[in-house]
């Protein structure tokens, strides 16, 4: 039994927390492991030989550049690259760099809530493409959007990278692609990662690595709960746990409370008590093939208009056009 005082929440962080370990089964959602740690910490996931959707992403965007190009600049003088999460930019620096290359007229537009990471990848975009033509976009995505699309009506290509899609169920990726579908004007593209059904022990690898960073990022949401809530949870009394359903394609990834415990979380004035072994469900890690990602897109009112796989085809880039 949780013990509940009535609490104001200041913020959705504290509003979900308190939500999530009060239920039962306990869940915390993903996107909060992503502070300065967690953002390291996933670009050390990135650079890890195990996860291999990196990798793959960046050989489909070297070998398929040219026809990328081709199929962007179709119809058109120029366009916008809108790239959604742009992270380091790591990847999209292929095609920086290509289209750059080949004199291609267009403009990148990086959009991201955070103004230090946009910063960072201005800059460096800037001493390593100078020719390209950069606009930062400090925001959440739909916001942006929007307001690209009120200033400008030129031609836009949205890139959605790294599969983050599958961060997402099945009816929330809907929602995700439905509202993006509704910021698309014709001829406007979305170009989207979909990390592919394969071996199962490839994706349990790909999330459970041996030098246990995924462990790491996984506990980083208790982390910021100890750190920003005020709590007390001892990470060493849990477990980085991932399981993978090669039925459904759904990776999931767990905290397990190696023993009984109690732990306090001062700004909820929460007191949350664990069973020996019980769970703390954290994140979804979605894998597609081609019925589910046709689906997706159809429900979204979109259509596929191409798509790109590594030799393998362990992972595939879409080109979604409106329907
Ligand atoms: C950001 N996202 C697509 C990653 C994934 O593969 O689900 C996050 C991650 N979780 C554990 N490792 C990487």
């Amino acid at each position: 039994m949780q013990q509940k005082t009535s609490t104001i929440f200041k913020s959705q962080f504290e509003e979900e927390v308190f939500q999530g370990l009060s239920e039962y089964p306990k869940h915390l959602s993903s996107k909060y492991f992503y502070d300065e740690r967690g953002d390291k910490l996933f670009q050390d996931i990135m650079d890890m030989p195990e996860y291999y959707l990196t990798d793959c992403e960046f050989e489909i965007l070297s070998t398929y550049k040219e026809e990328i190009a081709r199929l962007f600049s179709a119809g058109t003088e120029e366009f916008n690259l809108v790239e959604l999460g742009a992270g380091d930019g790591k990847k999209t620096k292929i095609l920086l760099r290509y289209f750059s290359e080949q004199r291609i007229n267009f403009t990148y537009l990086p959009i991201d809530i955070s103004q230090n990471a946009l910063d960072q990848l201005e800059k460096s975009v800037g001493e390593e493409l100078p020719k390209v033509p950069v606009q930062t976009q400090q925001g959440t995505y739909f916001e942006t959007l929007e307001s690209i699309n009120r200033l400008d009506h030129t031609k836009k290509v949205i890139l959605f990278l790294g599969s983050n899609i599958g961060n997402l169920l099945h009816p929330q990726a809907i929602e995700f692609l439905k509202h993006i579908q509704e910021l698309m004007q014709a001829g406007d593209l979305l170009f989207i990662g979909f990390d592919q059904k394969k071996h199962p022990q490839t994706i349990l690898d790909a999330y459970n690595d041996a030098a246990g960073i995924t462990e790491a990022f996984n506990k980083n949401v208790l982390a910021r709960i100890n750190k920003e809530l005020d709590g007390n949870f001892d990470l060493d009394k849990f477990l980085h746990w991932e399981v993978y359903d090669p039925e459904t394609g759904t990776a999931k990834s767990y905290l397990v409370a190696k023993e009984s415990q109690t732990v306090r979380i001062e700004k909820l004035q929460l007191t949350v008590t664990f069973k020996p072994w019980e769970t703390i469900h954290t994140e979804i890690s979605q894998k597609y093939d081609n019925e589910t990602v046709c689906w997706l897109a159809e429900k979204a009112g979109l259509q596929v208009e191409t798509e790109f796989g590594d030799p393998q085809n362990q992972y595939k880039n879409y080109i979604f056009k409106k329907k």
